[in-house]
Parts: structure tokens; sequence; C-alpha cells
């Protein structure tokens, strides 16, 4: 269920590096709509957490805890498109949204 995978996600502290509509963390991508992107989708949640990589670190989660955070993700991802702003400097050294890529 959502909930329940609401409270994987929160045991494991993903949104540290990770962003839901936008807010959290910085060091990894937004992952609202990580399950309905191309070439992304559970398959790819569930290498990353087993795996990690030189940036994110492994994680070891039972398949109940994973199958709960991945139907959590479902249900971001059901939710609408997350409106992922980038930011950069102009030329007076302010902050500015740029347009969605
Ligand atoms: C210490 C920071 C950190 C934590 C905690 C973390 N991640 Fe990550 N994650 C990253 C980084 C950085 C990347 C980019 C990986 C790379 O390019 O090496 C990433 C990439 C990913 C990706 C691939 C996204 C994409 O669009 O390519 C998924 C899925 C993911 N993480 C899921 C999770 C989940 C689920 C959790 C919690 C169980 C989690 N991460 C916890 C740092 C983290």
């Amino acid at each position: 269920m959502a909930s329940e995978g609401r409270l994987v996600w929160q045991s494991y502290n993903c949104q540290a590096c990770h962003q839901l509509y936008s807010l959290g963390g910085y060091l990894g991508p937004d992952l609202t709509n990580v399950i309905s992107t191309p070439n992304k989708g559970a398959n790819l949640v569930r290498a990353m957490i087993k795996s990690g990589t030189k940036q994110m670190p492994a994680f070891s989660l039972s398949d109940h805890e994973m199958s709960l955070l991945i139907e959590f993700l479902k249900s971001t991802d059901a939710s609408g498109i997350a409106d992922i702003r980038h930011f950069r400097l102009n030329k007076y050294g302010l902050i500015e949204a740029n347009e969605k890529r």
C-alpha cells in the first residue's frame, strides 16, 4: 500500500538526497515521475537500491519493503507531473528560475 511505502521511503531517508514534487535533497534526481520515465521505472528503482552507485549507497530492503516502496513511487507518479525547476545565476549574481527543460 502506498501509505506504508511512504514509511519505507522515510525510514531509509531517501528524501535526504532526492526530491518528490521538487522538495528534498539535491544530491540525486527528483523521483516523482521515475516510474513512468522511459528506460527507468520500477526495475531501475530496484537496481539502484540493491547495487547503489559511487554516489548513492546501496540499501538492503526486504522484498516486502521494496514492493511497498514501488507502490508509493507509483502513487507519486500517478499524482501528476512534478514541476521541476532549474536555477541558474544571472549576470548580477542573483538566482533565477530557468524554464522547464
Ligand atoms: C546519500 C544520498 C542518497 C540517498 C540516501 C539515496 N539516494 Fe538515490 N541516488 C543518489 C544519487 C547521487 C543518484 C544519482 C546516481 C548516480 O548517477 O550515480 C541516485 C539515483 C537514484 C535513482 C535513479 C534515478 C534516475 O532518475 O536515474 C533512483 C531510482 C534512486 N536513487 C532511488 C533511491 C531510493 C528509493 C532511496 C531510498 C531507499 C535513495 N535513492 C536514497 C543519492 C542517494
